[in-house]
């Protein structure tokens, strides 16, 4: 599906409609309208239309849309129609977390291995992979067709690592480590910072109290 110049915010909000979908589709749930959808999920109803009618609006004809195939083709435009196979550089707590982390295997998200600098480390086993050292990790990614590595080492080596992940052809990298990476036009990087996260909700904290106070 056409997808080129859409905005990065309609693209953030599509997850939250795939998920709310998901449930809607769980419980048995064909139809929904926008009206419904907007009420579960607290955003208006014309937003929800204008983010559609950026796809060509999925065919609501007056009593809804048909739940399973909007959800289907929201997670087509996701890429979740595929499987994605990744990666995660750096064994430590959250490497180890997320490896742990079952339900991004639900979606396709299917980790193939998990690397480290420290050998104390090599051979352990988590969940199902054993923590291989950095020097296989080249051949690794060609072999088994690696598309996204997933960062979780100090923003020092950052750089340089995704350097090195490019050359052997990843497509996406998942980067935690607090730092910009240099990677060309058809690499595409998500950076995630949880304190982005938790400073918004500091935000409305202390917007609440200063509203409560006044
Ligand atoms: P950790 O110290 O438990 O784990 C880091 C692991 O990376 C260690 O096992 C270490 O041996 C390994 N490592 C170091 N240099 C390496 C290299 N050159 N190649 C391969 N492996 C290497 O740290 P933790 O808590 O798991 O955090 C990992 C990273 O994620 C840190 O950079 C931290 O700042 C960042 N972080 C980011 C968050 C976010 O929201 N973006 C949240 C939490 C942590």
């Amino acid at each position: 599906m056409e997808n080129k110049g859409i905005s990065q915010a309609v693209i953030g909000r599509l997850p939250r409609y795939f998920r709310y979908l998901g449930e809607l589709k769980d419980q048995g749930i064909e139809r929904v309208s926008s009206q419904e959808l907007s009420d579960i999920m607290k955003v208006t109803a014309s937003q929800i239309r204008q983010d559609f009618n950026n796809f060509g609006g999925f065919g609501q004809q007056g009593y809804g849309y048909k739940v399973e195939y909007l959800y289907g083709e929201i997670g087509k435009i996701l890429g979740l129609d595929q499987t994605h196979n990744l990666i995660i550089i750096g064994a430590g707590n959250l490497g180890q977390a997320l490896a742990n982390y079952m339900n991004f295997e639900r979606r396709g998200f299917l980790f193939r291995g998990i690397f480290d600098n420290n050998p104390a480390l090599y051979g352990r086993r988590i969940r199902d992979m054993e923590v291989l050292p950095m020097k296989e990790l080249s051949s690794f990614v060609r072999e088994n067709a690696i598309d996204i590595a997933v960062l979780t080492i100090p923003k020092n080596c950052a750089v340089e690592v995704a350097e090195e992940l490019v050359k052997e052809g990843i497509r996406g990298i998942w980067n935690f480590a607090h730092v910009d990476l240099n990677v060309p036009p058809d690499v595409q990087v998500e950076n995630v910072h949880l304190s982005d996260s938790l400073m918004k909700l500091t935000y409305n904290i202390n917007r609440y109290e200063t509203h409560y106070d006044a």
